[in-house]
């Protein structure tokens, strides 16, 4: 199969990278791009590990053929962290014990983050729908729901 270019904006940056046809996004960004944050857990839409925005929404970049998001603004968590320290998300996260072997966090944290941008201060029962798609086996998840309650907070009063 004939690779074609591919161009998308990654975290406010223009890339242009080869394909060949049905290349997922979750590859790219991972085996090309080396932006690792983006994990692989299931590759079947399953866990939610590779969750990517999607001109703001969430989205498994796992199911995602590269060809899909040309021209797409695509954030991910490597975006979303500042250049010092970390965003309020992250901060909730550490300091809430929501992350232990971490490999669900990427994940959960762009999921909250879509979710805190339309809705600022969401219901634990909206928190739980939102990260319903994104498996964690370490957290028993209380501590992911209350990460993201203190992460509203944090940004409420930023
Ligand atoms: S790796 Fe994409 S949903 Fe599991
Ligand atoms: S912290 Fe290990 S899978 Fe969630």
């Amino acid at each position: 199969m004939t690779s074609k270019i591919v161009n998308f904006n990654l975290n406010g940056r223009d890339v242009e990278v080869m394909a060949k046809p049905l290349t997922t996004l979750q590859t790219v960004l991972r085996e090309q791009l080396h932006y690792t944050a983006t994990k692989a857990g299931c590759k079947q839409g399953g866990c939610g590990s590779c969750t990517v925005l999607v001109n703001g929404e969430p989205m498994a970049s796992c199911l995602l053929p590269v060809e899909d998001v040309v021209g797409q603004q695509i954030t991910t968590l490597e975006g979303l962290t500042p250049a010092e320290g970390l965003h309020p998300i992250q901060e909730a996260f550490f300091e809430n014990y929501a992350i232990q072997c971490g490999y669900c966090s990427p994940g959960m944290i762009m999921v909250i983050k879509a979710l805190l941008d339309r809705n600022p201060q969401p219901t634990r029962e909206e928190i739980i729908e939102a990260i319903a798609g994104n498996l964690c086996r370490c957290t028993g998840y209380e501590p992911i729901i209350e990460a993201a309650q203190d992460a509203a907070r944090r940004l409420n009063d930023g």
